[in-house]
């Protein structure tokens, strides 16, 4: 029998989205069946499962704990870029950082961070202002192992570069030569401000903090509303007063919390 098609049944799916909400409070909407099959067809066919009950069985079994995490990498998306959503580095740089103690630590939070893009983009701009030897860092988490390998290596493929700002490029990233070449590499000296540690934002969170700024952009959208309280309530518990939370451009916190004043769509303080 081929394995190419293996259709889900309802009853299946929904128990593929109770799992992947239980987990990681994301929703998977009834539209998003063949997004599911797209992405977890692979594993039927490493395990040669004829349907999707057998796959479901493994992965909620309790040995299983490493395939449970491929199956929340295969069902995060992970879309992200450099200098993505970009009026939000510039307000850093020009509104948030001016006004920033010289001397005292900043920390920031890119609290999804994906492939890393955020991170570093937010570690080119700290190293404009502060510099190389200044007393700063950037934390990226994910809740997928594989984006934070990839994050944690800081190797991009030219192509998608494109957003950095020459300057940026001539000063912080490194052009791969001979095995590495038509890659570019963030230079060792801005990754070492730099950390990742993989972070459910679905339970309870190891205290990181304090931060001056938390990005938290472009996964509220896979969150329903009561997720995304219990989010940003936990969030916000290590941001310093004053400090800034910034979310993805289609996100907003109205109705999500009462702990941030907004200073401007997308942009929000705690007092
Ligand atoms: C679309 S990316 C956003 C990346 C980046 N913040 C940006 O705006 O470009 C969303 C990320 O959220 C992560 N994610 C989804 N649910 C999560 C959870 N419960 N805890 C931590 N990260 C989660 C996914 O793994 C994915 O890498």
């Amino acid at each position: 029998m081929s394995l190419e098609n293996v259709t889900i049944t309802d009853a299946e799916f929904a128990r593929f989205q109770a799992l992947i909400y239980k987990i990681a409070g994301i929703s998977l909407s009834d539209a998003k069946k063949v997004l599911l099959t797209g992405r977890l067809g692979k594993r039927l066919r490493y395990y040669g499962f004829d349907n999707y009950s057998d796959y479901y069985r493994l992965v909620s079994s309790n040995t299983a704990e490493a395939e449970l995490q491929i199956m929340v990498d295969l069902l995060t998306t992970n879309e992200t870029y450099f200098f993505r959503e970009e009026k939000h580095f510039e307000f850093l740089a020009t509104e948030i950082l001016p006004n920033h103690p010289p001397g005292l630590a900043f920390n920031v939070w890119s609290a999804a961070s994906s492939s890393g893009e955020e991170v570093y983009t937010l570690a080119m701009v700290l190293a404009e202002r502060f510099g190389l030897a200044g007393n700063w860092t950037v934390t990226g988490s994910d809740v997928s192992l594989r984006m934070l390998d990839a994050a944690q290596r800081g190797i991009y493929p030219l192509e998608r570069t494109r957003g950095i700002p020459p300057e940026y490029l001539r000063k912080y990233c490194l052009k791969g030569v001979r095995s590495q070449a038509g890659m570019l590499l963030i230079d060792p000296a801005v990754r070492k401000h730099t950390r990742f540690l993989q972070v459910n934002l679905n339970r309870k969170l190891p205290e990181l903090g304090p931060f001056e700024v938390i990005f938290l952009r472009n996964v509220m959208i896979y969150f329903d509303t009561e997720t995304k309280r219990e989010v940003v309530a936990r969030l916000v518990r290590q941001l310093r007063p004053g400090g800034y939370f910034i979310v993805g451009h289609s996100e907003s916190l109205n109705g999500v919390t009462e702990a941030l004043r907004t200073v401007r769509p997308t942009i929000y303080m705690r007092p």
